[in-house]
């Protein structure tokens, strides 16, 4: 049997909490299902490293990486040291960007025993897809200050949306809906005041659309949106979004589902020319690492969902019930409204498994 190279990317604050817990509960599943998974443990990518060389990754980061079949990561960030662009365009940015992980993959779910923030919601009312455009879009570096300390001083940033960079995108999210029951499409827009890149967004949409005619597709701007999300969240399926868009409504989704230490995420190249990248939606949390407290839940189903990727829709499976009694019995971490640990709550969830 084939022998799954994976790079495990602590990164910063709770990263290195959640991580081990990640790694346990793959340990367990892969004995389980006689998965063979060969971790290489990286400890560059992260504000420590930074501090000692002067950069986030060595020159050679790009080959380290390149031979992996996926990157386990946790979460990259220390404000207090290193500025948090100078970190993430060091590292988690330049991955997505240069490994060309287009569709960033984003589950929102309501388990069984998570209280709902949103009145009167149970599971099964809050199960969305949310796909987020990763490569382009807001996320750009190109612009300037001029006039700089006058008070004629002015900054620009360009937004850069490409006709391949939008269709792809579209493209996997309509494929995406096209295989689940609802097959409903929501497409995250803002046609009204971004006058130009998002009536271009919105016609992109409807070109890729014609070849899914199964696919019901809604267009809404993201402030209705993101209102719906907590109002009428029973509406979505899947939602497609430009990269900012889709940032700010994947840590929304998980807010409404009771916390946004549950959320995961995949960071895809479909076509397999490059690694991807699996994580949680949170970052590195400094305002509680360090003790030991924080979910592990978003890195134990990001796990599952490098598992899935690789082909192992057996494994991710059995993780996701462990995931589910574990949040029904607990024990819970305190942003559950438990008093566990981060390694209370990864044991648990390994010995379901
Ligand atoms: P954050 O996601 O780290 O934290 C936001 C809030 O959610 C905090 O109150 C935190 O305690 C809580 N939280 C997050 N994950 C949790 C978990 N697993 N369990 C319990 N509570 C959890 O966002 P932030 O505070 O905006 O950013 C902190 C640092 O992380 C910054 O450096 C930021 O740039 C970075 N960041 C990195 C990533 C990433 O690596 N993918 C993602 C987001 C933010
Ligand atoms: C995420 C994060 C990153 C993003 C940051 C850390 C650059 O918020 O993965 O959602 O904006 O993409
Ligand atoms: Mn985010």
């Amino acid at each position: 049997t084939k022998t799954y190279k994976i790079a495990a990317i602590a990164g910063d604050g709770i990263g290195k909490e959640v991580m081990p817990e990640g790694l346990r509960v793959l340990d367990a599943v892969s004995r389980r299902f006689g998965i063979h998974l060969a971790f290489t443990p990286i400890d560059w990518a992260s504000c420590d490293h930074y501090q000692k060389t002067g950069q986030m990754m060595p020159d050679d980061w790009r080959e380290q990486l390149q031979p992996m079949d996926a990157i386990y990561f946790g979460a990259v960030g220390w404000p207090a040291t290193v500025p948090d662009h100078i970190s993430l365009w060091g590292s988690l940015l330049k991955f997505r960007r240069e490994f060309d992980q287009y569709i960033n993959l984003r589950p929102v779910r309501l388990f069984e025993g998570v209280p709902c923030p949103l009145a009167g919601r149970k599971p099964g009312d809050i199960d969305y897809l949310v796909v987020r455009e990763n490569t382009e879009g807001e996320y750009t570096n190109l612009g300037g200050v001029m006039y700089a300390g006058t008070d004629r001083e002015i900054v620009i940033q360009e937004s850069v949306y490409s006709r391949f960079g939008a269709d792809r995108v579209l493209k996997y999210a309509f494929e995406l809906s096209q295989q689940r029951a609802r097959k409903h499409l929501t497409v995250a827009t803002k046609s009204n005041g971004i006058a130009i890149a998002m009536p271009w967004w919105d016609g992109r949409a409807d070109e890729v659309g014609k070849a899914y005619p199964t696919v019901t597709v809604d267009k809404q701007h993201i402030d209705i949106l993101s209102a719906r999300f907590v109002l009428q969240p029973d509406r979505f399926d899947v939602v497609v979004a430009s990269n900012l868009f889709g940032d700010i409504l994947s840590d929304l989704g998980p807010a409404t589902t009771g916390t946004i230490g549950l959320a995961p995420s995949a960071n895809l190249n479909p076509e397999r020319k490059f690694p991807s990248l699996f994580e949680p939606v949170h970052g590195s949390a400094p305002d509680i690492a360090g003790r030991n407290i924080a979910n592990p839940v978003a890195m134990i189903w990001s796990g599952a969902l490098m598992l899935q990727f690789l082909g192992h829709t057996d494994a991710h499976d059995a993780i996701l019930r462990a995931i589910e009694r574990t949040l029904i019995e607990g024990p819970r971490t305190p942003d559950l409204g438990g008093t566990a640990t981060t390694t209370d709550m990864g044991r648990a969830i390994a010995e379901l498994i």
